[in-house]
């Protein structure tokens, strides 16, 4: 079998270079090489741990004389990986030493490597200053910590760092029309899940720990739940709230389908959805989901929601979830942190804008709802795009006050959701009418 150290370094190279998830990587690595299948679990933690700790451990690699600066992704990747199991796993000097040697990283020699097991964080950081300090500690690239502490207190910009650092919370949403959430609660427990109901949404279940992989059960293949984090299920919970006589929606960017399919259940099925994505892969996921969970009501159309095919102006709501820097989502996939440049954040705001203005132009009449989200938790794509809107184009916000716990502080009305408050993802809601 393959080193699982090898694996991994080969895996981060691949997520860093080709900017993918782990989670993606890693099931494409075990196509081409499946002796390390069995050891699927390990190398996930493994490589969340590297990726969630990199800039730290590039310190204490450097703290011990050791530079990855000039060597290759994948045997950066490889000291990266070493480095975190020497500091936070018990590995043994044995093993490090036979890793090196078949990955012949001529220059370093284990003694030195091990010295890091001794090392401090905070003799890393004791001369660094404040951004600098909370960068390492965190493994946050440095502009994002400068941009949070442009908006928010310090104290608080600490503890959203740390609650992305962490384990994010694990959600499912029972597909009422098939179960109540009382029954597959009692059936999950059953199988030995810790798991609770939210206080929050009816059909929300919150999984605190698991020793059963949740897609290897029953009641995952007869499709009595969909896992789906918490803030992510909101926007639907949103749509029926405010737009409840909602018949005909259409969701513009609805790749794989979380949300169309969670509107469907909310609305009995019976609503009809036309789903929109520019990615053909994308929609394949959407539509193997779709007939998984026999959804007939939404059907998926492969275009570009900026210049649409569909041009019907029979809408009662659009949803507008498009991609954004996705940086709410640095708990569940830390690796965002490895490609994501401050730059991004205005050519994602550009985008979304453009999304919406199109929008306006092709499928909205007067009395169409817009519903828009994302994923982060940056200004530009949020409030300042919904501010734009609001100058530019003459749209009304409708004001969210039902759902008070998720209030947003920047924009009244909205909704802002944080990891380290409301343990989902970083979130962002508006609704809109023309
Ligand atoms: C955040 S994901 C959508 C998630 C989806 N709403 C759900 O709940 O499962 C953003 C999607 O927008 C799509 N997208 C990006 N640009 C687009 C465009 N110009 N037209 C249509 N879809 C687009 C991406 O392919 C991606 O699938």
């Amino acid at each position: 079998m393959t080193l699982i150290e090898i694996a991994c370094a080969k895996i981060l190279q691949r997520v860093e270079e080709r900017m993918i998830s782990i989670r993606g990587a890693i099931e494409d690595y075990i196509r081409i090489d499946p002796s390390v299948r069995n050891v699927r679990d390990v190398i996930l933690a493994l490589c969340l741990g590297t990726v969630r700790n990199y800039i730290l451990l590039d310190k204490l690699l450097n703290y011990v004389g050791i530079s990855i600066e000039k060597l290759d992704n994948f045997r950066k990747y490889l000291l990266r990986v070493l480095a975190y199991e020497i500091k936070f796993r018990n590995i043994q000097p044995d093993r490090v030493a036979r890793v090196l040697k078949s990955s012949k990283i001529a220059n370093v020699r284990p003694e030195d490597i091990l010295k890091i097991k001794e090392i401090t964080v905070e003799e890393v950081v004791k001369d660094l200053n404040n951004v600098e300090k909370l960068s390492v500690i965190y493994s946050i690239p440095r502009w994002l910590v400068e941009y949070l502490l442009k908006y928010f207190p310090e104290n608080e910009v600490e503890k959203m760092l740390k609650a992305f650092n962490e384990k994010a919370v694990m959600y499912i949403r029972v597909n009422i029309t098939r179960i109540s959430r009382d029954e597959l609660v009692r059936r999950l427990r059953d199988r030995g899940a810790d798991v609770i109901e939210d206080e929050d949404l009816p059909d929300i279940v919150k999984v605190r720990s698991l020793n059963i992989s949740l897609e290897k059960i029953p009641e995952y293949r007869e499709g009595l739940f969909y896992i789906q984090d918490k803030a992510s299920a909101l926007v639907s919970h949103v749509a029926v709230t405010y737009v409840s006589d909602a018949r005909n929606v259409l969701d513009v960017c609805s790749a794989p389908g979380g949300k169309a399919m969670h509107l469907s259940e909310l609305k009995n099925r019976k609503i009809h959805i036309t789903a929109l994505d520019v990615s053909y892969k994308r929609i394949e996921t959407e539509n193997n989901l779709l007939k998984k969970y026999s959804y007939y009501n939404v059907d998926v159309i492969c275009t570009n929601a900026l210049k649409p095919c569909v041009r019907s102006r029979g809408f009662d709501l659009v949803l507008v979830d498009p991609d954004c820097t996705s940086l709410g989502k640095l708990a569940h996939s830390p690796e965002v942190r490895l490609w994501i440049r401050k730059h991004h954040i205005n050519e994602y705001a550009r985008h979304q804008y453009k999304i919406l203005r199109a929008v306006i132009s092709n499928v909205c009449t007067r009395s169409t709802y817009i519903l828009y989200s994302t994923c982060t938790i940056t200004f530009e794509e949020n409030e300042h795009n919904i501010k734009k809107l609001i100058d530019e184009q003459g749209l009304e916000l409708v004001e969210l006050s039902s759902f008070s716990k998720f209030q947003n502080p920047f924009l009244k009305g909205t909704l802002r959701l944080f990891p380290h408050v409301h343990e989902t993802n970083g979130y962002f809601i508006a609704l809109l009418k023309l």
